[in-house]
């Protein structure tokens, strides 16, 4: 079995990715932290416990995280997960406690475990990167219990917050930015799930509809359901949860080598990632900046309908 730590902002998608995490055979879900984002800390908290609940994984430690991001101001996204973030729909929510220790704590805890067992980790964040910056500059040497980051944001080609960035980056660019330098130094291999691929794993309204017969069954059912209202669509993609396909499945991933940065300023580019997919043999003597020291496998195409499959036969 892959041990794998999910970070969260649930979140329609995020509940996506946690059924699926929390219910596939080959992944041991070790922990799960928040994030403020898609929602407040408070909703994210309770809507990921709910989540757990309904894939039957009590058992799985949850730990509260950071409620806004490094620098500027919180942000969220209700308008496209509903005002408590799980679409609002009609289903009981959770009454379960979090883990006493701090998401950064909880993260650190695991992860040196892992390093003194030699079970490393795949750590999957899906939300702004606040914990996982806090962590890799607070403890560097929990670095030492992961296999490798790959993460939900960014994009070479899109944005969706505004034009030029993606919701998790924009949050918290600094985190991001930290993160990508602090996984760079440590030498952590990181994949960038980016919205190049994120729309393109569909669960159809068709397919969702044969969902019964559990809990989480019933709930992934909801979620594609509330999901294709939301965009008036016959269907809705799993969003962060390709990210964990990727996890189970990496050769349904196309990925490639880039040097990626972080835009931090820009009038209009604040939160981009900067994928430099130049010739960098050519002489780049003219250009200021140079390459960026970090290479992330920035994923480029995906098989969204082998994706789609295995979260159906998982959830189910
Ligand atoms: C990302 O932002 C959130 O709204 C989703 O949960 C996903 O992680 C997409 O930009
Ligand atoms: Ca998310």
């Amino acid at each position: 079995m892959k041990p794998v730590i999910l970070d969260v902002d649930t979140g329609l998608d995020d509940a996506c990715a946690l059924l699926l995490a929390a219910r596939h055979p080959e992944l041991d879900l070790k922990a799960v932290t928040c994030a403020g984002g898609n929602v407040g800390l408070d909703d994210v908290v309770r809507n990921t416990l709910t989540v757990l609940d309904a894939a039957g994984r009590p058992d799985v430690p949850v730990a509260r995280g950071a409620a806004v991001p490094l620098l500027q101001p919180v942000r969220m996204a209700r308008h496209v997960h509903g005002a408590d973030g799980l679409g609002d729909i009609d289903w009981p929510r959770s009454t379960r406690t979090t883990d006493r220790r701090h998401a950064v704590e909880l993260l650190r805890d695991v992860l040196r475990e892992a390093a003194a067992t030699g079970e490393l980790i795949t750590l999957i964040p899906l939300a702004p990167l606040t914990n996982i910056a806090l962590l890799l500059r607070t403890y560097p040497d929990a670095a030492a219990g992961l296999r490798e980051i790959v993460f939900m944001g960014g994009a070479a080609r899109i944005g969706n917050a505004t034009a030029s960035a993606e919701f998790n980056i924009w949050t918290d660019p600094e985190a991001a930015a930290i993160v990508l330098t602090a996984a760079g130094e440590l030498g952590v291999p990181t994949t960038m799930y980016g919205l190049d691929v994120f729309y393109d794993v569909v669960v159809t309204l068709e397919q969702a509809r044969g969902l019964s017969g559990s809990p989480s069954a019933e709930l992934a059912r909801k979620l594609i359901e509330k999901r294709s209202s939301l965009y008036q669509s016959d269907g809705a993609s799993i969003g962060d949860g390709g990210a964990v396909c990727a996890v189970i499945d990496p050769s349904g991933l196309t990925t490639q080598p880039f040097p990626v940065r972080i835009e931090l300023s820009g009038s209009w580019s604040r939160g981009r990632t900067i994928v430099d997919t130049r010739d960098w043999s050519a002489d780049l003597t003219s250009d200021p900046h140079g390459l960026s020291p970090t290479k992330v496998q920035v994923a480029t195409a995906v098989d969204g309908k082998r994706y789609a499959e295995l979260w159906l036969a998982t959830v189910s």
